[in-house]
């Protein structure tokens, strides 16, 4: 196991530091994570309610869920985590933060420039017209429908089966491009593209460490690895 000296020791004498957030960054906040216990919502995997086909189904099931996740995350405060990073990105030059949280924590944390890689639980989208919304509601008695052309509208959340945002992408790629370091925390490192990327930037740059924060086991390809949670660990990490 590394260090947190060490890890400290990396992050200063990069130029540019990538981070990428998972689930577990909001794990102390109170959100459940995806694939660890309480990964399953009324039986239901996160992979069948988050997919276009789940939605065509039953969009009532798919809706209350991202319901119940809207109402639970605007009770959440951000953690010791969110709070970490964002002063630390203020405190120094060159940082990019990615995220595949929808909750928009690390922007409550006072995190200026995050890319939401898998969107927004806070934006309604019709994946019929493409039109796109804030919307903060937390109940629908009934169901939402596109203003444009009268469709259903869903969550602002990008699905399994479905394809990135192209300025999400094309911002997750310069911000890897640029990483001389890569500070991954808490993600299982199993759902693309951010494990596609993590992967082809160990293949092609074997020497940017790639620093983990996790409790548990994971698939990031990572060089360095603190085993703890976000929360008590990127304080130590991160202070001045
Ligand atoms: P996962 O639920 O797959 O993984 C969460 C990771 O966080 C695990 O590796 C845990 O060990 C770790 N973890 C748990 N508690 C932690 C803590 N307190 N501090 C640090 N780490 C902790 O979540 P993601 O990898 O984020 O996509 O999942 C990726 C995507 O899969 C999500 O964005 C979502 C999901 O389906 C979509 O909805 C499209």
């Amino acid at each position: 196991m590394s260090d947190i000296k060490s890890v400290r020791q990396v992050l200063q004498a990069a130029d540019n530091v990538l981070v990428v957030t998972g689930a577990g960054v909001s794990a102390e906040s109170g959100i459940p994570t995806f694939r660890g216990d309480g990964g399953y919502w009324r039986g239901h995997k996160a992979e069948e309610l988050a997919s276009p086909r789940g939605f065509q189904e039953n969009p009532r099931l798919v809706w209350d869920w991202y319901l119940e996740r809207r109402r639970l995350v605007a009770e959440a405060k951000p953690n010791e985590a969110h709070v970490a990073l964002a002063e630390w990105s203020k405190r120094r030059s060159g940082t990019n933060l990615v995220t595949q949280n929808v909750d928009g924590l690390h922007a409550r944390a006072g995190h200026e420039e995050v890319v939401e890689i898998h969107g927004s639980l806070w934006k309604n989208h019709c994946r019929s017209c493409g039109y796109r919304h804030t919307a903060e509601e937390r109940h629908y008695p009934v169901l939402p429908s596109c203003p444009v052309c009268q469709n259903l509208l869903g969550p602002g959340v990008v699905w399994f089966g479905e394809k990135i945002g192209f300025d999400a992408i094309h911002r997750t790629n310069l911000a890897f491009c640029e990483a001389r370091a890569i500070l991954v925390v808490g993600t299982s490192g199993l759902v693309s593209p951010i494990a596609d990327f993590l992967h082809r930037e160990r293949r092609r740059f074997p020497q940017t460490p790639v620093i983990e924060v996790n409790p548990g086991e994971s698939a990031v390809p990572s060089t360095l690895r603190l085993t703890g949670t976000a929360a008590e660990l990127l304080p130590q990490i991160l202070s001045p």
